[in-house]
């Protein structure tokens, strides 16, 4: 090895003895946030330019892999590009594989200072770590001088993932180690890949090569809404989709290895297999051929048959070829969602559940789980499932991934099982990141806020030690209904993804929500230098009206330190001469008010935008609920319809009321009033069963006896977003009444919900 390398190496020893001190100084804006780190007492810094070189021992294996990526990083973010092992240079940055280093797993030092730059690991993968960690250090521009300090870092967690979805969308090659990138600059170390779903097979298995030839390809219905497609028509060519094959299978996983990241496929099962009977259709309970679902309409029940037994040696000979492309230890056999309807209609399912003496499906569910473990553990490796796996009784050795909440991570510690978590609130990134109503359309109507995310701890609370030993780590998870594309994916998965990076590898003492605020600035700065899409919805500001007896009181939050929030109540966008936000203000005309987020004179985010309507004779006035209201929404009490606070667009907060299927409300003004605009404010949130009302009728009465027709909205088009605000205005040339009735009608047990009626 070379001169540099060694005067680097003395140095550090020399370092370890005299030189660290812990001072005050700046802190390091690094994500994941590293577990110490000492500046040095000389305020003196290393300057990488192009006469740097960076030194390394190649026949150390994994250096020269760390060597590249460091590299081709380095020189996205600065230009400059390193000769390696170059003689005669009087500085270095110097990668060291060292294995007697007393390090815990993927653990790294890095120390920095004036003559030279060393990183050292005892693995390939936490030489990665360490060069991550010294580019993340490097100024924005040039002069790239680094201050001098010392960090000694490693991960809280052993199981640190991120999860793709690429049946929903299929991700090219090229985009999936783009994906890994991404990974690995954030230390993520498991790329868990859902190859397998309803809406096609992403993986060539030669055995069944109509998994790739008919399962991977669904009709092209790019562009349209998810929920809004039609199926495939008889006679129309299926030419939406794609593959992986082997070879494109093995670079993948070799190139993720050079990244420190083990890939854990996932072949789901036995639900989530529709895009399957479309080539076999004889492993399903009817043997009917189907087609690949080009959307979230008519999926059915379709699953696997638990009952053939051509259906395990369909598995076990998919897996075999799995098994020998993939060298992880982990397997992901899926388990989740799995709709019953077929196997109670079986006689195989049912002669099955007979002859092994099973009580219901759902021990049904867990035979076929427990197979499938089994089979695994005979060719040496784990089974990994969704927390469904859970029911009917958990399979030996299997290891539960959390989604749905703690509680199934929780209940599978107890049972002595291995958990991985993946609280779907917190971890999954598909979800809105900001108010839905300026963001992308998207499957789920949850928001998972760049704060959200950071909240996540993987351990939960009130969980003993015993039980926490049992975790092995946690992940992000992106499902991609809604996402075509590498450039959408990317503004879903950044910054949150180093919110979920930090819970996933910082020890819980040195995590802080303002601390890793800080730290945006330059994350966004690596993000867009190395050209990535990110999103910017954390700068959104939110826009909260409460209405007075006389105007409305606005606040302006934002989850920002210290926001500097500018407004207008004019219809036009703010700028840096608008009103300076200074606390909740008073608005006494119908207005619309547009509030952004302002660093110096730059817009952080276009302006959030809201009616608000003061002159509210509805205010306080006693409403009389003809049809009750649902039990489990009518917590804001009898005013809360028009006691001047909105539903969260968003949330089903207490001020949304419900009523099942029908909806008739009377409001009593007091007095007979000059009457003009009415406004009703409905909330869908499909999965919870709340659709905006197909029938929407206000009448009218001065003495309330007799009413007469004010409006009728009639077969309102049905919203297919799951989640969607509506106000339906009723404007008039002006009439007098004193009761307003208010009707609405809607499927059959689904819940109408409405906030706040406001009348002008
Ligand atoms: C899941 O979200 N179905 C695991
Ligand atoms: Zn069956």
């Amino acid at each position: 090895m070379k001169r540099v390398l060694f005067g680097v190496l003395a140095l550090a020893v020399l370092g370890g003895i005299m030189v660290f001190a812990e001072q005050p100084r700046r802190k390091v804006h690094v994500i994941p946030e590293p577990v110490e780190v000492k500046h040095h007492r000389w305020h003196r810094s290393f300057e990488v330019t192009h006469a740097v070189s960076l030194e390394y021992d190649a026949s150390q294996e994994g250096t020269a892999a760390v060597a590249d990526f460091f590299d081709r990083q380095l020189q996205l973010l600065t230009g400059l590009h390193l000769g390696h092992n170059l003689p005669n240079v009087a500085k270095g940055i110097a990668l060291v594989i060292d294995t007697t280093l007393n390090l815990p797993d993927e653990g790294y030092l890095l120390e920095v200072s004036r003559k030279g730059v060393l990183l050292r690991a005892n693995s390939s993968s936490g030489l990665l770590y360490a060069a991550e960690t010294f580019l993340q250090l490097m100024p924005q521009e040039a002069p790239y001088r680094v201050q001098s300090v010392t960090i000694k870092d490693y991960p809280r967690f052993g199981w640190r993932g991120a999860m793709l979805d690429v049946s929903r969308h299929f991700f090219p090659k090229e985009d999936v180690m783009r994906f890994l990138d991404i990974l690995a600059l954030h230390k993520i170390n498991r790329f868990h890949w859902h190859l397998t779903d309803n809406h096609g097979w992403r993986i060539e298995i030669k055995k069944y090569p109509l998994l790739t030839e008919v399962a991977a390809w669904r009709a092209d219905r790019l562009g349209q809404h998810w929920k809004k497609r039609l199926p495939q028509q008889e006679g129309e060519k299926a030419t939406y989709g794609g593959y992986y094959t082997q070879d494109d299978i093995r670079q993948i996983v070799a190139y993720a290895d050079r990244l420190g990241i083990t890939v854990v496929p996932e072949i789901d099962m036995p639900g989530h297999t529709v895009a399957v009977f479309s080539a076999y259709p004889e492993f399903s309970c009817e043997g009917k051929r189907l087609t690949v679902p080009v959307g979230g309409v008519a999926i059915g029940n379709s699953v696997l048959c638990a009952g053939k037994e051509e259906t395990f040696e369909f598995v076990e000979n998919v897996l075999d070829e799995v098994l020998d492309l993939f060298p992880s230890k982990y397997i992901h056999i899926g388990g989740d969602e799995v709709s019953k309807t077929q196997w109670k209609k079986c006689p195989a399912c049912q002669q099955r559940m007979a002859e092994e003496k099973l009580a219901d499906e759902e021990e049904l569910q867990s035979y076929f789980i427990r197979r499938v473990t089994r089979y695994l553990q005979t060719k040496g490796r784990v089974a990994v499932g969704w927390d469904e796996i859970l029911q009917g009784g958990l399979a030996d050795g299997a290891v539960v991934m959390s989604w749905r909440g703690y509680e199934g991570g929780r209940e599978a510690a107890r049972q002595g099982h291995d958990v991985i978590m993946t609280p779907s609130l917190m971890c999954y990134l598909n979800f809105y990141q900001a108010n839905p109503e300026f963001e992308p359309s998207n499957r789920s109507a949850f928001v998972t806020s760049l704060r959200t995310a950071y909240s996540f701890d993987p351990v939960p609370q009130n969980m003993s030690k015993k039980l926490v030993d049992r975790i092995l780590g946690a992940q992000a998870c992106v499902w991609t209904e809604y996402i075509p594309d590498s450039h959408h994916l990317e503004y879903m998965l950044l910054p949150r993804l180093g919110a979920t990076a930090e819970a996933m590898w910082s020890a819980p003492e040195t995590r802080s929500w303002t601390h890793f605020l800080e730290k945006q600035r330059e994350i966004r700065s690596i993000y867009g230098r190395l050209g990535y899409n990110f999103s910017r919805s954390s700068f959104r500001v939110d826009v909260k009206v409460n209405y007075l007896s006389n105007g409305a009181k606005i606040a302006l939050e934002s989850e920002q330190l210290d926001p500097v929030i500018r407004y207008t109540t004019d219809g036009t966008v703010p700028t840096a001469e608008s009103p300076l936000y200074m606390g909740p203000f008073r608005i006494k005309e119908r207005c619309q008010v547009m509030a952004a987020l302002f660093r110096g004179d730059t817009l952080m985010e276009s302006p959030t935008i809201q009616w608000v309507v003061p002159q509210n004779q509805a205010y306080r006035k006693q409403v009389e609920y003809v049809t009750p209201r649902f039990t489990k929404y009518r917590s804001g009490g009898a005013m809360a319809l028009t006691d001047g606070k909105y539903g969260d667009k968003f949330r089903v907060n207490e001020n949304w009321q419900g009523f099942e299927e029908k909806m008739e409300v009377v409001i009593d003004l007091e007095k007979v009033r000059d009457l003009k605009q009415i406004d009703l404010g409905f909330l869908q949130m499909t999965e919870r069963k709340m659709l905006f009302p197909e029938r929407l009728e206000v009448s009218s009465s001065i003495d309330g006896n007799t009413y007469s027709l004010v409006k009728i909205y009639d077969h309102i088009d049905p919203d297919e977003r799951s989640l969607a605000y509506e106000n339906f205005p009723v404007r008039t040339g002006g009439f007098k009444a004193r009761y307003l009735k208010i009707s609405a009608k809607t499927e059959p047990h689904k819940l109408i919900m409405i906030d706040e009626i406001t009348v002008d």
